[in-house]
């Protein structure tokens, strides 16, 4: 009996939001033109610890609106273990995959690229909240995560007013303020702070005035809206280093909203509280926008594999779905747009 051929499809890095839908949308067109679906588990992890299933259609039915990821994740790199290359290529042989569809962020994403060197036929699927994934608009998982932090921030506000308080949101983002910037439009945030705009002693004092003059306006409360890697005074806020375990090869960044608000306080005299919205950002189930572009992403890997046009990732460019090489994702973070931020900025305390 001639078998059939075989793709392998993993998910790598943090969660998010629409992988599901993704996984469902590339595994159902994949299995319609004739493959059979390996799911690895795990990320690269999968690979070098043997760890997959079989994806059918029963497997794949009824996830489009289940958050996380069916598959599981890690950050575990083939890169940081003894012989991982060549274990990773020792299991796809054995597999037979002919193709591997790797859903990421920049790190899995470039991990693909490095295995693309080897001789692995890879296909890309950009997913992470942070959205700061170069060569496509949107990743997957963002917009539920601005949809979330949108919530988390109009709850804020009611408290903020009635408590006359100045209340700061931590969201995620650690080397791009994405999250911070579409949730702080979205809920009319005094200020918007991130990573690409570091803050300065000056940038202190100026929003410290700002938020006084709004006070003596007679509007009695503040919001405001950081996202995890904004630095203050040239250092970034971290709870734990890079590599103290073996998924944490970034450190774990966490608590400049607290920084930020005792030195607003004290500042200001103004009655100051912090909250962060953590991983109930990454987590839930997908809006709707994630969940299509998720599916148009599937779809077009589908395509991409059916054309063999490997070494090629997804991607939204305005309302159209197209593909850019991988080499050309790889090593870069994609910043927040400038014009998008000073729409934001025009409504910051003046
Ligand atoms: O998914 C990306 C991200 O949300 C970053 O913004 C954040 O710093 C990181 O994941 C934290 O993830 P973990 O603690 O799971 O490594």
């Amino acid at each position: 009996m001639e078998r059939k051929p075989r793709i392998g499809m993993m998910t790598g890095g943090g969660d998010c939001p629409g992988l599901n839908a993704a996984i469902r949308a590339c595994a159902k067109t994949a299995m319609r033109i004739g493959y059979e679906i390996i799911g690895i588990h795990n990320g690269w992890e999968g690979l070098l610890e043997h760890d997959d299933e079989v994806l059918d259609g029963l497997r794949t039915s009824g996830i489009i609106d289940k958050g996380g990821t069916i598959l599981g994740t890690s950050r575990v790199s083939p890169l940081r273990v003894e012989n991982g290359i060549q274990r990773v290529l020792d299991r796809i042989h054995v597999l037979r995959l002919e193709a591997i569809v790797v859903m990421g962020g920049e790190g899995t994403l470039s991990l693909g690229y490095r295995m693309m060197q080897e001789g692995v036929q890879v296909i890309g699927i950009p997913k992470t909240i942070d959205n700061d994934v170069a060569g496509t608009d949107f990743t997957i998982g963002f917009q539920t995560a601005v949809q979330t932090a949108t919530e988390a921030l109009d709850k804020l506000r009611s408290t903020a007013e009635s408590h006359h308080r100045v209340m700061l949101l931590e969201v995620m983002g650690r080397n791009t303020g994405w999250i911070a910037t579409f949730a702080g439009m979205a809920n009319g945030a005094d200020e918007i702070l991130i990573p690409e705009i570091p803050i300065t002693e000056e940038k202190l004092d100026d929003l410290c005035e700002r938020l006084m003059r709004r006070r003596k306006m007679g509007i009695k409360f503040s919001i405001i809206v950081v996202a995890e890697g904004t630095k203050i005074l040239g250092k970034s806020i971290v709870q734990e280093p890079a590599g103290t375990q073996p998924d944490t090869p970034v450190a774990r960044l966490g608590g400049v909203a607290q920084v930020l608000g005792d030195i607003i306080e004290k500042k200001t005299e103004l009655e100051t509280r912090v909250s962060t919205l953590g991983y109930i950002q990454r987590g839930g189930s997908p809006v709707a926008y994630d969940r299509t572009l998720a599916t148009a992403f599937g779809v077009k890997a589908t395509n991409l594999l059916r054309q063999k046009k490997f070494g090629e990732m997804t991607s939204l460019r305005g309302t159209r779905i197209v593909s850019v090489p991988l080499e050309k994702v790889v090593d870069k973070v994609k910043t927040v747009d400038l014009r998008t931020y000073a729409v934001a900025k025009r409504f910051f305390a003046q």
